[in-house]
């Protein structure tokens, strides 16, 4: 019988997402590696204002995501013998059995871009509803949505120093809120995270994701996000988490 943790393990490294190594797929540059790409954003820079600033979204996904990428292919153009071809979620769930020499790098960087492309996913200017699926499973864990988001918003305030704070889908099917410090994620497995959920939101926790606008008031940044949650996806992420076992970015 599977463990809970390789049972989200096998549901992550059989996730169909969208975040694959899909450059250089010309068969004529066999010679070359794959590389991961910057997920792009689905809404202009200025689409989540006031409650983030647009100068906040273009660094924080063209420079600080953007060096993620980067450094994660240059981790695997350094180490000759390991060539991936996983979609990330894959790479990261098996993290154990990439080269030690680049291991941390994978983790940092592999956690930092794809930690990224799934929260600006969880957000957009577009007001939703949650489906009443999980608005059911909401009300059932937490009480209300609004309690929900509290608890989200402390745990996120209570993560000491950088990370980040999620919601997401544990193994017997109920909803979970936890943190993973630095660029750690739950998609990563119990062997690096203690964080045992398939996520379906997450709440970035590093100043760069707030100090411009907000300086050193983390609360208060975190209370806005209530604003611009994309309720319809995190509904969507739900229902496959719990059907399906799997992560969706
Ligand atoms: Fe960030």
């Amino acid at each position: 019988m599977k463990t809970s943790a390789s049972k989200i393990m096998s549901a992550l490294l059989l996730a169909s997402v969208a975040f694959c190594p899909c450059a250089n797929a010309n068969p004529n540059e066999n010679a070359k590696k794959m590389k991961y790409q910057l997920e792009a954003l689905e809404y202009p820079y200025d689409a989540l204002e006031p409650y983030i600033d647009a100068e906040t979204v273009k660094i924080h996904h063209d420079k600080h995501q953007a060096a993620y990428v980067d450094k994660l292919n240059a981790a695997i153009e350094s180490e000759a013998s390991f060539s991936p071809d996983l979609p990330l979620e894959g790479l990261l769930a098996d993290l154990q059995n990439a080269p030690e020499k680049i291991r941390t790098a994978l983790r940092n960087n592999g956690g930092g871009a794809w930690n990224h492309a799934f929260y600006w996913r969880g957000f957009s200017p577009d007001k939703s509803q949650m489906s009443e699926e999980f608005k059911k499973a909401v009300e059932e864990s937490f009480g209300s949505a609004e309690n929900m988001w509290k608890q989200i918003v402390a745990a996120a305030v209570g993560q000491f120093g950088s990370g980040w704070a999620w919601l997401g889908v544990n193994a017997a099917g109920k909803l979970k809120i936890c943190t993973t410090p630095n660029q750690d994620s739950p998609i990563m497995g119990n062997s690096v995270s203690s964080c045992a959920i398939i996520p379906i939101l997450a709440v970035d926790v590093w100043e760069h994701a707030y100090y411009l606008k907000y300086q050193n008031r983390r609360q208060e940044h975190l209370e806005k996000l209530w604003n611009i949650i994309n309720w319809k996806r995190v509904s969507e992420r739900y229902s496959r988490a719990l059907k399906e076992n799997k992560v969706s970015l």
